[in-house]
């Protein structure tokens, strides 16, 4: 019976284990195959290496907004550590700050959305007020890997 009991506890401690390894790597994916890949996109129309598209620049900063409804939920205790994650102590540290910067970076891409940037000197601007969400969250409860 106690073999058994041992047996169950460890499988409990390998779910979550796997269970917080999935955190990290859904969290990682959401910011670099959704935040990052829609960075690309409006930095490229930034840039001028991409015709200005207000279709593709609404989508883009949808895509955005959609990531942050969930992100939020992947830093469960547990997970501060491991699967190569970037993520600061300082986001268990202050939840609710980096709760706030999470919801500022929701209604800036929320506005933008709304905005609906007609042409590129409408968009300019926009984007500006998006793009800021990234720096003032990473320097703050990101680590920094050079
Ligand atoms: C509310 C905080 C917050 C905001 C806003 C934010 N990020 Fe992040 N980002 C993070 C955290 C935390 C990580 C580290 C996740 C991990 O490694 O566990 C991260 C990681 C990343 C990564 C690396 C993903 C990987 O593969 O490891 C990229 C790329 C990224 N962010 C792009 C952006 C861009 C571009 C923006 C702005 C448009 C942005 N982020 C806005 C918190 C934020």
């Amino acid at each position: 019976m106690r073999k058994f009991l041992y047996a169950i506890a460890a499988v409990g401690l390998l779910v979550s284990g796997v269970a917080h390894a999935d955190a990290i790597s859904d969290r990682k994916a959401l910011m670099k195959e959704k935040v990052g890949a829609s960075m690309g996109v409006l930095a490229k129309m930034a840039k001028g290496e991409m015709d200005y598209d207000t279709a593709a620049a609404v989508a883009a900063f949808q895509t955005m907004n959609d990531v942050t409804k969930t992100f939020g939920d992947l830093f469960p205790a547990g997970s501060e550590t491991g699967g190569d994650t970037t993520a600061s102590p300082k986001i268990w540290e202050d939840m609710d700050g980096f709760k706030a910067k999470l919801a500022k970076f929701g209604e800036d891409t929320a506005a933008a959305v709304a905005a609906a940037p007609a042409d590129k000197d409408a968009f300019m601007p926009v984007f500006g007020q998006v793009a800021g969400n990234c720096k003032a969250c990473h320097e703050m409860y990101r680590v920094q890997k050079n």
